[in-house]
């Protein structure tokens, strides 16, 4: 089940912790409660982020060759990294991230939104079906994030089929061919960013400045790349999924009841694109009563967290506003929490506010399909059509 069927088993009875092997053998520690994913997350000392971008699928030697080919390395910059140049790290990206400049993208976001909704109305009322996630979702948050840092410029399709080749690469399990072909994309992929991190403008020339490596600074756009779009297009196809099985609180939203940032919230506990987060035991230790080996996997599954009936009454219920419901951990916790939650936040707030309209009597014609993923749920599309 580590890989399959998250979806289905989140709602299954579960022990709070579980040791699950992979499909490569390996064990890890699956934390299923609420309170015991917050404990690991917010204690990096015990409970270090180091295997936080490690490939779940061992990678072959011929894979490894062809990533070596384009001087591929990861070096430990956010996510990943328990050493001193973190905050510092974090600090930069936290500063082009920052709540002001986030907030200063919302009107450009809503009027695009706000068109492409217009044509995808008409595209509806003329009869057609129409893929949310291709025609609304998949690129907004790349547009938003080359708004606020400076990114490559490299075409949007290139820029997507990348980040989903190195979510496929880092977290699905996989045989050594696709393996091989996922590492070719990823791998031409970093060199484009090799390059620009060594000229770009923006962030790039923001960790320049302060000093950091080549690699570093590589490995910061990749990580951005991946973690700062991708994750919000397959939340905001996942939580529109979800609305439109939701006709009540799409009436809710309609008549003013129901507040937007409500949804977005009830939204990410009960439909986290990012399912899992893992984390590696530093030493000898025990959580909730069972001891834990130093170098144990831990699997902290945040989408069963959102779910613990101790934290709110209806668990599975897609009630807004219900106390409990902005405390799930979809974003993490603790010194790694992540730092583009707000901007997450505000385009499925516009998303919401401005797409919610079109589902009103529309029927799902194709749902979107999840595939075999530790991490990531990467929906592929979501079409509808007017019932
Ligand atoms: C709905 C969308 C998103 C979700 C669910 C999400 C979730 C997460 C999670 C679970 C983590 C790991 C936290 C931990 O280790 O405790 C993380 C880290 C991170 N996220 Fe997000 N994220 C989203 C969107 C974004 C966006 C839009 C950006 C930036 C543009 C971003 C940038 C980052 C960064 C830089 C980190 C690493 C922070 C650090 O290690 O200090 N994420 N995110």
């Amino acid at each position: 089940m580590l890989f399959r069927g998250w979806g289905e088993s989140v709602d299954r009875r579960w022990p709070d912790l579980a040791t699950v092997v992979d499909h490569v053998g390996v064990g890890h520690l699956v934390v299923t409660r609420h309170a015991l994913v917050k404990q690991v997350l917010t204690d990096p000392v015990t409970f270090r982020p180091d295997n936080a971008l490690d490939a779940v699928t061992p990678m072959p030697v011929a894979a490894l060759r062809v990533l070596a080919g384009h001087r591929f390395r990861l070096p430990p910059t956010l996510a990943n990294n328990s050493g001193a140049s973190h905050p510092e790290i974090r600090g930069i990206v936290a500063d082009a991230l920052h709540p002001t400049r986030v907030a200063a993208q919302q009107p450009w976001l809503t009027a695009l939104v706000r068109d492409r909704v217009a044509r995808l109305t008409a595209e509806l009322d003329a009869g057609a079906a129409v893929d949310l996630y291709a025609e609304l979702a998949a690129d907004l948050p790349l547009l938003v994030l080359a708004r606020l840092v400076e990114l490559p410029d490299a075409p949007v399709g290139a820029v997507k089929d990348f980040a989903r080749a190195a979510l496929e690469l880092f977290w699905a399990p996989l045989d050594a061919e696709r393996q091989l072909a996922l590492a070719t994309e990823v791998g031409r992929f970093h060199t484009v960013l090799r390059g620009f991190a060594a000229t770009g403008g923006g962030l790039a020339a923001r960790l320049r400045a302060a000093g950091h490596s080549p690699d570093l600074v590589v490995g910061a756009l990749f990580f951005l790349l991946v973690a700062g779009q991708e994750t919000t297009s397959q939340f905001l196809t996942l939580l529109l999924h979800r609305l439109t099985g939701e006709p009540e609180v799409r009436a809710g939203l309609r008549a003013g009841e129901v507040a937007v940032g409500d949804v977005v919230e009830e939204g990410l506990r009960l439909e986290p694109p990012i399912v899992t987060w893992r984390r590696v035991a530093a030493v000898d230790t025990t959580l909730g009563g069972t001891t834990v080996p130093a170098g144990t996997s831990i699997v902290a599954w945040l989408a069963r967290a959102g779910r613990d009936p101790e934290v709110v009454a209806a668990p599975t219920d897609f009630r807004p506003g219900q106390p409990g419901s902005r405390r799930h951990l979809a974003f993490g916790a603790g010194a790694h929490r992540c730092v583009g939650a707000q901007l997450a936040r505000m385009e499925a707030a516009v998303v919401v506010a401005e797409a919610a309209p079109l589902l009103d009597g529309v029927t799902v014609v194709r749902p979107p399909w999840c595939p075999d993923n530790l991490t990531f749920r990467m929906p592929d599309a979501f079409v509808i059509r007017r019932a």
